[in-house]
């Protein structure tokens, strides 16, 4: 075993306020320092981003996985490419950091993966033949929902000049396991037990950086209503509702201020070992979505990877 879980992210961001108010708008809840937000899932042990006021655009900074045999991934990490670091100032030092052949810093910390809570009732839908709802409305009225309520952090997908170079990183340096890829474009790294489909993702890119960073809601309703509500609250732009074919996850997408993305998932493929698992490649058609309206024209688009950073 090895990478079990993503627990966090951390952005330098320009404007802080700009981000805290973007991401309670998401339903993150906030803890204000002098130059960080902490956000965390309501009802979660532990903050799961951090926002630092740094720089004049929004750069990744690191994320944060939870892992087991920390000694044998400092063993592996310098045999594939990566290097131990020191842990930045006014980081935690407990733990592993470690950059990433292509300079992408993480940090390692002892510890499971984080479980969502159950959220009650079942989704469940009348199909053909089979009727399992009766003598009740699915829906109730629009003004009775509350906001829709992130469950975890689930994955984060990340910019690289060489997606397989970065598998290849995740898999013999992390122990993570390839789930899936899209030709050598995109590609989908999962803990290998017990693990959503994703907890890191890969998009090739000119340079590093995040490209969406996605939570767990509880149903596609869920799905849908937070991401409407966040995409009129945002007013930037959003990709959704739509179900992916990799992992198989309802999404939708909202542009964040720096123009990466958030994405509120439902009903995501689960991998209870990776043995067991037969990774597939997929065409480009595949890629995006399985269905969904047309995709936006910056939707991979890396502004972090813009000259003059
Ligand atoms: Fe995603």
């Amino acid at each position: 075993m090895a990478v079990l879980g993503v627990a966090g992210y951390a952005l330098d961001v320009p404007d802080l306020d700009a981000g805290v108010a973007f991401y309670c708008a998401a339903g993150l809840v906030p803890a204000l320092a002098d130059d960080r937000a902490l956000l965390s899932c309501p009802g979660a042990e532990g903050p799961c981003v951090t926002l630092l006021r740094a720089g004049t655009r929004m750069r990744l900074h690191h994320v944060t996985l939870r892992a087991d045999a920390l000694d044998e991934i400092s063993r592996l990490v310098p045999q594939h490419g990566g290097a131990l670091v020191d842990a930045p100032a006014g980081w935690d030092t407990a733990g592993l950091w470690v950059s990433d052949p292509h300079g992408v810093l993480f940090h390692l910390i002892e510890g499971e993966a984080a479980a969502a809570e159950p959220t009650g009732p079942r989704f469940a839908i009348n199909a053909p033949g089979e009727i399992v709802r009766v003598r009740r409305s699915a829906m109730a009225p629009v003004g009775s929902y509350a906001p829709a309520r992130p469950r975890k952090l689930g994955h984060v997908a990340l910019f690289t000049p060489d997606v397989m170079a970065s598998v290849a990183f995740l898999t013999d340096a992390f122990g993570m396991g390839l789930a899936d890829r899209a030709q050598d474009v995109v590609a989908f790294c999962c803990a290998r037990q017990n693990s959503d489909h994703h907890v890191i993702a890969l998009a090739k890119s000119p340079g590093t950086g995040l490209h969406h960073a996605s939570f767990q809601v509880a149903d596609p309703d869920d799905v849908g209503r937070a991401g409407q509500a966040l995409a009129n609250a945002a007013g930037r732009g959003h990709w959704g509702f739509g179900r992916h074919t990799i992992g198989s996850n309802f999404f939708h997408y909202i542009q964040d201020p720096w123009g990466s993305w958030f994405e509120y998932y439902a009903d995501m493929d689960f991998i209870d070992d990776h043995a067991l698992w037969e990774p597939t490649v997929y065409g480009m058609e595949d890629a995006m979505a399985n269905w969904g309206p047309p995709v936006p024209a910056d939707f991979v688009h890396n502004y972090q990877a813009e000259s003059g950073q």
